[in-house]
């Protein structure tokens, strides 16, 4: 899951020796789907090139406050404010103390005067330089202004001597600056959707499937990422773009739809695709032709995706959803328990729907869990969406609280 997808991370780099560990940052954090912009001071540049950071980063490094050719680009204050997160790996014990100053004095600290974004810094010195009252009060003045410190980490230090003050992991940096960016009721929180309709194929040109359009779980998606979380869609067929925010994986059937979902773990799955039960025992290579005037076709299981989550041994907090024509709450109940969700959304489709559920723009939802209730009136499917995303992250939270 791409939990850093689309944020807009500016990383300064300074000038230690873990500066060699900036690259392994920038690509850990292009890999999460970050844009990310490098700013290096001058000392940065004795440990790593500025061309490593710009080939890894995609985008050209800035280093200088008077560079007239790179501020015609994007001048110093457009680049404060594209950022979402100021990230300072590593931040050296002459970084801190200039920007504990005030000081302006070169393109990163100007920038972290400019910006209005959070600043996260990485320490990384040695253990008697972190240790030093003038780095201790630098630490503790950054932090009474809102600076985050992520670190630094005890153990052996370039130095050869072993202590607190080593820059913490580029991993552990991105899963921090993550958490930073995140906010809202399910932040930080690992959300898996399906959405849309599986086909099955029949031959290569025929498929079985059901008349879901995706809209649901889409605005679920949208939803859980307004909230904070990082979600990943699995969606299968559908006409609709990615929600922004939202990595999502497309699949064709079933099969595929439970390899993906399988291999992405996740603290909260949401279920809301129209998965096929059953898929064409096999296959045609070749396309079928018309011979009989009667043919059968025999039909196989498909993995129940819902219930495999939650049987897993340590599973996600999971919420099914249950498409009825009839018997809605004795239905959606009986799911519930079949399946051992901790949720689940019934909502009507065919004629009981009047208009809502499949294909249409609004819809409906009863929820229910064990020893619970709640109706959910029909509206546009976001703002249903986010109604239920509320309400799921409250139970979420009762069952799993926050340490
Ligand atoms: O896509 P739209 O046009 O916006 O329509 C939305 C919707 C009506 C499809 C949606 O709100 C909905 O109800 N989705 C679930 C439909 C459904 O297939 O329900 P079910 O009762 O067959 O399945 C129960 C649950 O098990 C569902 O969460 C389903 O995703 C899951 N399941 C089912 C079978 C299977 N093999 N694997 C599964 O994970």
């Amino acid at each position: 899951m791409h939990s850093l997808h689309q944020r807009r991370l500016l990383l300064g780099v300074g000038g230690g020796i873990a500066a060699y560990k900036s690259a392994e940052l920038v690509r850990e954090l292009t890999r999460q789907g970050a844009e990310v912009r490098v700013v290096m001071t001058a000392a940065a540049t004795e440990f790593i090139t500025p061309l490593t950071l710009q080939a890894l980063s995609g985008h050209p490094v800035r280093q200088a406050l008077f560079d007239a050719q790179a501020e015609a680009g994007m001048d110093h204050i457009t680049l404060a404010r594209w950022a979402e997160l100021v990230l300072i790996a590593p931040a050296t014990a002459d970084l801190m103390a200039r920007l504990a100053l005030g000081l302006a004095d070169d393109l990163l600290t100007t920038l972290c005067l400019a910006t209005e974004a959070p600043i996260a810094l990485a320490p990384a010195m040695n253990r008697q330089m972190w240790a030093a009252p003038a780095t201790r009060d630098n630490a503790t003045l950054l932090t009474t202004r809102g600076l985050h410190l992520l670190g630094p980490a005890d153990g052996e230090q370039a130095c050869g001597e072993s202590g607190l003050g080593r820059m913490l992991e580029p991993q552990e940096i991105a899963r921090r600056a993550t958490t930073l960016l995140s906010s809202g009721p399910l932040a930080g929180v690992r959300v898996v959707v399906t959405a849309g309709p599986t086909r099955e194929a029949i031959d290569p040109v025929r498929f079985i499937s059901n008349r879901s359009s995706g809209r649901m779980g889409y605005a679920v998606a949208q939803a859980a990422a307004e909230a904070g979380a990082n979600v990943l869609l699995v969606s299968g067929p559908v006409a609709l773009p990615a929600p922004a925010g939202v990595e999502r994986i497309m699949v064709e059937s079933a099969e595929q739809m439970y390899t993906e979902v399988m291999a992405h773990p996740c603290d909260l799955f949401i279920a809301t695709a129209a998965v096929a039960d059953y898929r064409p025992q096999i296959t045609a290579a070749t396309k079928l032709k018309k011979t009989a005037a009667e043919m059968s076709l025999p039909l196989t299981r498909n993995p129940d995706i819902l219930a495999a989550v939650a049987a897993l041994p340590q599973p996600p907090f999971t919420v099914g959803f249950a498409a009825e024509t009839d018997q809605l709450e004795q239905y959606a109940r009986g799911k519930l328990e079949a399946k051992r969700l901790n949720m689940i959304a019934a909502n009507w489709v065919g004629e009981r729907a009047a208009g809502a559920g499949f294909e249409s723009d609004e819809n409906a939802l009863e929820l229910f869990w064990p020893g619970g209730s709640l109706t959910l009136p029909r509206a546009a499917k976001l703002p249903l969406a986010r109604h239920l995303v509320k309400v799921i992250s409250e139970h979420f939270h009762q069952l799993r609280p926050s340490p």
